[in-house]
């Protein structure tokens, strides 16, 4: 059996391979998942692949991913081997022809997720890591920013397809956007946080789905990223698969943004 970290890098790839393919060859189709959420036809057989694939080389290890097996419950409980997958994060993006795209495989075991790959195709950036090894993007090391003052710090987020709870997140919008240099909204939340562990953005938040940020969170802590939330956890979620509240920044920032986001406070 290949070792887990090579799987997943090769998997992400020919998945990379196939949506750039899929983009280049076909007038992409496309579907809304629940009404306002955009899925093409290259986000399933991306699915499809990847998951094919866990399921040739490794028979006896749950998946769960976005499109094909999203049901699966309880998973930071699951003592066995889990796929987190997210075969294209950042679909609006794809479907309106930017680069901003990518395939994410995470891998946990134990209720652990210790391992992370995010592969931009359009790019060729390979972000990766094992927990304990470091974070790499191709085969550099790469490390947070240090930057340590708000005013200098770029911050990127991002808001969901449903737009029933907007109002808060307008605020907090307001409320950086008053006191960091600027924001980003960049259409992938995997990539939001491999760029925080490779030091192009100082921090980002948002609330996710567990295929959203899985991989990219080891990428970030084995970077040097402080990795946590800016609103309560549950004492019955385990943190690294809590999905409401995500913050990441280095650790000099991580307080100073915590306490802008926190909703209790600046009102
Ligand atoms: C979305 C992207 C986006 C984030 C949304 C996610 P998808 O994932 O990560 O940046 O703001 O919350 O749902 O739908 O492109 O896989
Ligand atoms: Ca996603
Ligand atoms: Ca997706």
């Amino acid at each position: 059996m290949p070792e887990l970290i090579e799987f997943a890098k090769a998997a992400a790839i020919h998945a990379g391979d196939l949506i750039v393919r899929e983009r280049q060859q076909n007038s992409l189709q496309h579907d809304f998942k629940n009404g306002n959420e955009l899925v093409t036809q290259a986000d399933l057989k991306a699915d499809a692949l990847i998951t094919g694939l866990i399921r040739k080389t490794y028979p006896g290890h749950l998946i769960l991913s976005e499109e094909l097996a999203p049901d699966l419950d309880n998973v930071s409980r699951i003592d066995g081997d889990l796929w987190i997958v997210d075969p294209i994060d950042g679909t609006v993006n794809y479907a309106h022809g930017h680069c901003q795209s990518a395939v994410s495989i995470a891998h946990a075991r134990e209720g652990r997720i210790d391992i992370g790959v995010v592969y931009n195709p359009f790019t060729r950036e390979l972000f990766w890591a094992e927990s304990g090894g470091g974070a790499f993007l191709n085969e550099q090391r790469i490390e947070v920013a240090r930057e340590s003052e708000l005013r200098r710090a770029i911050i990127a987020t991002g808001f969901p397809y449903d737009k029933s709870t907007l109002e808060p997140m307008l605020e907090r919008v307001a409320k950086v956007l008053r006191v960091c240099a600027d924001i980003r909204r960049l259409g992938s939340a995997a990539l939001d946080i491999c760029w925080v562990a490779a030091g192009r953005l100082d921090g980002y938040y948002e609330s996710l789905s567990l295929w959203d940020f899985a991989a990219a969170q080891v990428i970030a802590i084995e970077a040097g990223a402080q990795y946590g939330h800016f609103t309560e956890v549950p004492p019955e979620v385990a943190p690294q698969f809590h999905t409401d509240g995500i913050l990441v920044a280095n650790p000099e920032l991580f307080p100073k943004l915590r306490e802008i986001l926190r909703d209790d406070v600046n009102r």
